[in-house]
């Protein structure tokens, strides 16, 4: 089967991309996909032949010709994480083309890249606790005093649209508040302000076998700087991830029920990793988000996870590709 694996994208995370898409290369069974990598950004779109060539994509059909043999491909692995390829802009392409892709639809993409909107549609999902928050929009009014009267401090102030945690700022005092949102505009045009939730991080892959949702074991993140910025996630040494979790057994099987509960409620399709805060003390679980193209590089928290469930990264990648083409 020929797979098309989408990579690079538009955001500050295009070499986070390349890095999960060298490892979904890596670990697909070559006698099964005939895998293209294709590197997507604002300029072009393309694909790098054997002799090092640069082969344009024809975006009418989403095909290569390579050496004048036209190639189409069977399915799409995205693996861009961050727009266009986790908000529903390449969900939308491949859609109107008719090509079947691994990862959730335009309207879970969309939706769920959107931190501002998910937290109001996860709140009324009513499956998880969702911390308050107010919701902003560039070039439209706000008042920081009626921000810090609705909502106790310390806040985190987050592009609504982002990944690995960049332009995100913590606030501890009133006087900060202004520059973080200033800052969480410079990445997107629209910005999430929400309450502090106290307690151990934790994240949970979920993916579909055989069409029913698995759940993979959670992982606990332990970070080493004031919370699980991006020199955290990207520096060796500066977090560290426990997986499986050392919590009490019910605790793993009460999250990785609400995990199940979310993914098929937001009608999430292959894997998604979904984050989340567990206050011990009032044994309360918290939303943080979906992300829906998880990170893949080789130490990322989802190859943790296949690995602790006992399953090898080619399988579980193959699967993705398998469910999309059921
Ligand atoms: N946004 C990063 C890649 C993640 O969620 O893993
Ligand atoms: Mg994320």
């Amino acid at each position: 089967k020929n797979i098309a694996l989408l990579a690079g994208g538009y955001s500050g995370e295009f070499e986070v991309s390349m890095n999960s898409a060298n490892t979904v290369q890596k670990h697909l069974d070559a006698q099964l996909y005939e895998v293209y990598k294709i590197v997507i950004t604002k300029k072009d779109w393309t694909y790098t032949g054997a002799s090092g060539e640069n082969i344009p994509v024809d975006k009418n059909d989403f095909s290569l010709t390579i050496n004048g043999e036209k190639i189409k491909f069977d399915a799409a692995f995205i693996i861009i994480h961050g727009t266009p390829g986790e908000d529903g802009l390449l969900q939308g392409y491949l859609d109107m083309l008719d090509i079947p892709y691994t990862n959730c639809g335009l309207m879970s993409s969309a939706l769920t890249f959107n931190k501002s909107y998910c937290n109001k549609v996860v709140a009324a999902l009513d499956i998880i606790h969702v911390a308050k928050s107010a919701h902003l929009f560039k070039g439209k009014a706000y008042d920081t005093a009626s921000i810090l009267q609705a909502l106790e401090l310390p806040l985190f102030v987050k592009p609504a649209g982002g990944g690995s945690s960049i332009g995100m700022t913590k606030v501890k005092t009133a006087e900060e508040l202004p520059g973080a949102i200033e800052r969480a505009f410079r990445e997107d045009v629209q910005v999430l302000v929400e309450e502090f939730m106290s307690g151990r991080e934790f994240s949970c892959g979920a993916f579909t076998e055989q069409g029913a949702v698995k759940v993979l074991p959670i992982t606990e993140i332990i970070s080493k700087k004031e919370f699980f910025d991006y020199e955290a996630k990207y520096t060796p040494g500066m977090s560290e991830e426990v997986t499986p979790a050392n919590v009490p057994p019910a605790m793993a099987a009460k999250a990785q029920g609400i995990i199940a509960k979310l993914y098929d409620a937001l009608n999430c399709k292959g894997m998604v990793r979904i984050d989340f805060i567990w206050d011990e003390s009032k044994d309360k679980l918290y939303f943080l988000e979906v992300n829906t193209t998880p990170g893949q590089s080789e130490a990322s928290i989802i190859p943790q996870q296949v690995r602790a469930a006992g399953m090898n990264l080619g399988q579980f990648y193959g699967n993705l590709i398998e469910e999309c083409l059921r």
